[in-house]
């Protein structure tokens, strides 16, 4: 044990099971060897170790992530973590010299890199990943720009809004999601390194040699702070734990719209299941998992401020805490994105049902009461209370609200003329909304394009 020179004895096996991470920490290899290989490199141009032995141990390091990255190389729980089993296999190859790594270093300030720069990786893939996503939606949207749909409030009819539109809501969402992995990545992007345990180092070391060989920003300003804050790992799952809430809430929407009920959208045999027991079902699974797995990307933030929750500076053990929770949020976040984008690309519309149901539930009262303030100069609150009653009348009939005799509607208000039924059809009702942000066809198509533009500059660029 590389730490075992003061021990008599080994640990007991529990004590090795609670302790070891490397089951789960050895995802960590690439970063470990990249922030080891920067940190050699200063300690030879610093002169703190020779260049012979920066060449060996340089060397060394190459030959590991070969060994790990074929699969070559033997993993050992009583080495603990990533870190203790790669510099224990570097003494194997090289010998002694390997000792030398690890001046002016610590596995504390080790690892607080190493989890940095894999989560900077991190937010990069699903930057693209999400990006991927909203263009699918785009797409969709530029499709479906004058397909008439209901818009809900309550889940009760409200007005009629385009398949479009409702497709770029959730374009701006992700947009913002983006925004605050972009955030978080930006303040985790200083470097811990060269912090070593707690308090720094007596070793004349370049701090700013290894921040710029590793691509971070700048270093972290206090040795007790890089090593013991994992505040970065926080952000990015409360970020990630914000967007997952949103992909829910359209997954939510598709189970809906693809029931029989609804049946707004037709997924195909790609993406949903059938039953064992009933031969007609069609299960739109993928999206109920996806409204599934948010519990755990959510679950991997409570639980983690769980843990760091009262702990006294600088490093505890209870900080490795952070990989499996992180991982697993990382790993089944990334899933959902790739699963949504899938189903979005996947689904089809069924126009004929949607712009049905837009007629139902009086969905044009508000432009009848519009029309009443526009042209009678009605106050909207009056207006608000002749459509209503114009409303129960129909209901009482069983008429829709363009069905309503005119004679009717004037017993009520006896200054309506005909022109009313221009307003009362859905398609005028969605192409009257132009007021920016609004659900009309000419601007859901302004949006989408300009979206579709930016985004595949974005894929593009990589
Ligand atoms: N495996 C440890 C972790 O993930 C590495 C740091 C260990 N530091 C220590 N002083 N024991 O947190």
């Amino acid at each position: 044990m590389m730490w075992g020179g003061r021990f008599a004895t080994a640990p007991s096996e529990v004590m090795e099971q609670i302790n070891a991470s490397i089951e789960f920490d050895k995802r960590l290899f690439e970063q470990d060897i990249r922030g080891s290989k920067a940190h050699c490199r200063m300690l030879c141009d610093t002169g703190i170790i020779s260049n012979k032995d920066a060449k060996l141990i340089l060397k060394g390091l190459d030959q590991i992530m070969g060994e790990i990255q074929s699969g070559k190389f033997k993993f050992s729980r009583a080495l603990e973590d990533i870190h203790m089993n790669i510099e224990d296999r570097l003494r194997r190859i090289i010998g002694p010299v390997a000792g030398k790594l690890h001046t002016a270093r610590s596995r504390n300030d080790q690892v607080a890199t190493d989890f940095r720069l894999y989560i900077r990786d991190v937010i990069d893939g699903l930057d693209m990943a999400i990006s991927e996503l909203q263009l699918a939606l785009a797409k969709l949207a530029l499709d479906q720009a004058a397909t008439i749909m209901p818009g809900f409030t309550h889940l009760q009819t409200a007005q009629p809004v385009t398949f479009g539109h409702h497709c770029l809501a959730y374009v701006e969402m992700l947009g913002r999601d983006r925004g605050r992995l972009a955030d978080a990545r930006q303040r985790a992007n200083e470097c811990p390194l060269g912090s070593a345990a707690l308090a720094g180092t007596s070793f004349p070391i370049d701090r700013k040699a290894t921040t710029e060989a590793l691509g971070f920003d700048r270093p972290t300003a206090n040795s007790l702070d890089a090593v013991s804050d994992r505040d970065f790992v926080l952000e990015t799952l409360a970020a990630l734990s914000i967007a997952s809430l949103h992909l829910t809430r359209f997954a939510e929407e598709i189970v809906i719209w693809s029931s029989a009920q609804f049946d707004f959208i037709s997924l195909t045999d790609r993406y949903t299941t059938g039953s064992s027991i009933m031969p007609q079902k069609r299960n739109p699974d993928a999206a109920e998992l996806v409204r599934a797995k948010a519990g755990r990307i959510m679950a991997a933030f409570h639980g983690f401020s769980t843990v760091m929750k009262g702990l006294p500076l600088a490093y505890s053990k209870d900080m490795q805490e952070d990989k499996e929770m992180a991982f697993d949020a990382f790993d089944n976040f990334a899933l959902m994105v790739a699963v949504m984008t899938g189903m979005v690309q996947d689904m089809s519309p069924n126009v004929a049902a949607l712009e049905k149901a837009a007629a139902d539930g009086y969905s044009t009262a508000t432009d009848l009461a519009d029309w009443l303030v526009r042209v009678l100069g009605l106050p909207f609150r009056d207006a608000h209370h002749v459509t209503g009653e114009i409303v129960a009348i129909a209901e009482k009939r069983g008429l829709a609200l363009d069905g309503v005799p005119l004679s009717v509607m004037q017993e009520i208000e006896s200054r309506i003329t005909k022109d009313v039924f221009s307003v009362l059809s859905v398609k005028n009702s969605v192409m009257s909304r132009k007021s920016y942000g609004g659900t009309a066809p000419q601007n859901v198509r302004k949006m989408a394009q300009k979206w579709i533009k930016r985004l595949e500059k974005r894929i593009q660029a990589g």
